[in-house]
């Protein structure tokens, strides 16, 4: 269970003359094998709050913990995924996804046979020697996936991972990560500013109000997960979807802003 408990934070400039309040007292409570959306205009501190969460930042004002332990940096059990993929250009797919492995110490050849299971789960197999730069965007992401999913991580920390994706690329990844979530269960907090793609694979949206990011209304997703056969063609998908629109519409300020879809 993550514990957000009344999370501020002020960045502030090196010499201390300038500062951005980015989270303004976040409450949010995340359990085991939940799928959060956190969705709000940009510069609201999504990305902050999940690397909070993640243990790559500090905060600067209550508490954040992780099964009652309190977060003082990253570990094992939270992977993130990034929306630029975050690959090592040099190495090929194999050693991309193993990477997370090495670092554990794993020996080379369970490594490989974690990586390359992976690769085949996600539709890699086939090209574990090819180097990034020779990948679609949507063939990286799922490299990406794959090397967060290696460590068995309990919780994934997605930031705007399809974000970079063509449309229909990015249907596909979201209904890839939905059946591979339902084969693994884990934890998902997952970062968007796309309504569509919060309402498709989260059990709650958190919205978030812009900048200093709150906590503005978090809202429990009226679908399952496996989402039941033609779920997004019910009236309450787009009802949902519209809410949103205009939650986030009417939350617009200086600097925010709302993609659709
Ligand atoms: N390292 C930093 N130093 C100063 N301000 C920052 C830094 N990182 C982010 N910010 C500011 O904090 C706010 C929240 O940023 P971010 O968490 O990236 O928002 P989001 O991911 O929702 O777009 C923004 O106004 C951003 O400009
Ligand atoms: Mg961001």
């Amino acid at each position: 269970m993550i514990e957000i408990n009344g999370c501020s934070k002020v960045y502030r400039s090196r010499d201390g003359t300038r500062e951005v309040q980015a989270l303004d007292r976040v409450h949010l409570t995340i359990a085991e094998k939940e799928f959060v959306a956190l969705l709000g205009p940009s510069g609201c501190g999504k990305t902050t709050l999940l690397k909070i969460i993640g243990g790559l930042l500090s905060w600067t004002e209550g508490d954040v913990r992780i099964d009652g332990k309190k977060v003082t940096g990253p570990g094992p059990d939270r992977a993130l995924v990034f929306q630029n993929f975050a690959l090592m250009p040099w190495a090929n797919v194999l050693t991309n996804v193993a990477f997370g492995l090495e670092l554990k110490g794993v020996p080379k050849e369970a490594r490989t046979g974690t990586a390359m299971r992976l690769l085949e789960k996600i539709g890699l197999a086939g090209f574990e020697s090819a180097y990034p730069r020779h990948l679609s965007g949507g063939m990286q992401q799922r490299v990406g996936l794959a090397r967060a999913l290696a460590v068995n991580p309990v919780t994934l920390l997605m930031d705007e991972p399809f974000g970079a994706l063509d449309a229909q690329t990015r249907r596909l990844m979201q209904d890839d990560l939905l059946r591979l979530l339902d084969q693994e269960p884990k934890t998902v907090v997952f970062v968007t500013h796309g309504m569509d793609e919060a309402v498709r694979l989260a059990d709650r949206i958190v919205l978030m109000s812009a900048r200093p990011g709150r906590v503005s209304e978090i809202i429990d997703v009226p679908f399952g997960r496996p989402r039941p056969a033609g779920y997004d063609s019910e009236p309450v998908f787009n009802e949902l979807k519209n809410y949103l629109w205009e939650k986030l519409k009417a939350m617009q300020t200086d600097g925010g802003k709302v993609n659709g879809g």
